[in-house]
């Protein structure tokens, strides 16, 4: 299905949509799409369906940043990786097995990641704060209703705090 974003608050709309509509289990998005196309935006709105409360920004120095949420998140970016070997060094194989959601970055890098099961974004600019978002292995829920994560108690307006017997 091709999803047409106008900014990158859209994107990040679609990113949650994805999250709502992932299958239990681990999953593996591989991200497709040159640089500044917006996957980051993506996993930023798909974190954000996950319940995760971080600012997730781009792991470029660190190849992988975790988050938990409602389901964990690993959040890879292959910009720098150039070979299997190092995705073995990574501990590639750990993360799947960690039954997370794996949302890869740069996915051209790392073909040999890939068995075919996996759900595929890929990115394209199409004009000025314009993008078309493929996605491919998972059907995205139509709508869904975001809710605020819980807010702590409201404070007591006056008084002292007292213990009750
Ligand atoms: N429709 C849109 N969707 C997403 N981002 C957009 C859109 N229009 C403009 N932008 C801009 O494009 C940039 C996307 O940045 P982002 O970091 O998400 O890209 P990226 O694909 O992760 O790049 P990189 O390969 O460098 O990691 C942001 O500066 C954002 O404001
Ligand atoms: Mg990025």
């Amino acid at each position: 299905m091709i999803y047409i974003s106008h900014s990158e608050q859209e994107t990040e709309a679609v990113g949650m949509r994805l999250a709502r509509s992932l299958p239990a289990g681990a999953q593996v998005i591989a991200m497709y799409g040159e640089l500044g196309a917006g996957k980051t935006a993506l996993i930023r709105g798909l974190g954000r369906g996950l319940g995760i409360t971080e600012l997730i920004n781009s792991p470029t120095f660190t190849i992988v940043n975790e988050y938990r949420g409602e389901r964990e998140l690993f959040h890879f970016d292959m910009y720098r990786l150039g070979s299997a070997e190092e995705l073995f060094d990574i501990g590639w194989e750990d993360y799947l097995s960690r039954g997370g959601v794996c949302a890869v970055e740069w996915s051209e890098n790392v073909p040999e990641a890939f068995d075919g099961s996996e759900i595929v974004v890929n990115i394209r600019k199409t004009g000025d704060g314009e993008r078309e978002i493929e996605i491919r292995g998972v059907e995205l829920c139509r709508y869904w209703v975001w809710k605020p994560p819980p807010q702590p108690p409201p404070a007591l307006s006056g008084g002292t705090e007292s213990c009750l017997p």
